[in-house]
């Protein structure tokens, strides 16, 4: 498929372990590369979710042993993270995460329906240097994206921890009408990610934004 989207990502291939790389032999029990997937399974679970980029899937897998009744789907195209998941779900026996695995602008971009009650999207690509900012995943276009596949009043929780990529956030979402700002989320109440964690250390801030799509 042709990126008509900047990338927003590196592929790094990252330090990959044995038993990553031997859990990636499964990946198609599990893998989604069209949303009619989820639809004929949309009937079997109350709630489904959507965490793009979720780098080592701690929040998706803790998410999906918590909420057994909600499925989540999870977006990532690192490869040594999709291959901790795939473990994780065999380890746990999860029968409610799914995976995609490539850019998942291109996947929303094909879907004309709103399936998703969530969207998540924590510590995306900081690109931190100005001539980067214009490979920065949110955007508008990105905010279109996940509007026009989200139900109606679902969320989209989303979180940065660097200060420049907050304020161009805070200044998207003051122009933009389409959704509806709250003041908190349980979303902002998981547990921090690896990410999450080095920011604090580094002695970041972590600044979440979350959305209800009127
Ligand atoms: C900075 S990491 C954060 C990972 C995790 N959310 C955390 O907080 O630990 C951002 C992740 O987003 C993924 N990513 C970036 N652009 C993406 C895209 N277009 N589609 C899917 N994943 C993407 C990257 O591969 C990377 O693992």
């Amino acid at each position: 498929m042709h990126n008509k989207f900047l990338p927003s990502f590196v592929q790094r291939k990252g330090r990959i372990t044995k038993s990553q790389e031997d859990n990636l032999n499964n990946l198609h029990s599990y893998q989604i590369t069209s949303h009619s997937q989820i639809l004929s399974e949309k009937d079997n679970f109350k709630e489904i979710i959507l965490e793009i980029g979720f780098g080592n899937g701690d929040n998706l897998v803790n998410l999906a042993q918590e909420n057994p009744h909600n499925l989540y789907i999870g977006s990532e195209v690192y490869l040594a993270g999709i291959g901790q998941v795939l473990g994780a779900i065999r380890d746990n026996e999860l029968t409610n995460i799914r995976l995609i695995t490539g850019d998942i602008r291109l996947f929303l971009d094909e879907i004309n329906q709103p399936i998703f009650d969530a969207v998540l999207i924590i510590c995306p690509d900081p690109w931190p240097k100005l001539k980067h900012h214009k490979r920065r995943m949110i955007n508008s276009e990105f905010l279109n994206l996940t509007h026009k596949v989200l139900k109606l009043s679902g969320h989209l929780f989303m979180s940065t921890d660097w200060a420049n990529y907050a304020e161009s956030i805070e200044e998207l979402i003051n122009q933009n009408s389409i959704f509806e700002v709250l003041t908190s989320s349980s979303y902002e109440h998981l547990k921090l990610t690896k990410f999450q964690q080095r920011a604090i250390e580094e002695g970041r801030k972590i600044y979440p934004f979350s959305l209800k799509k009127n």
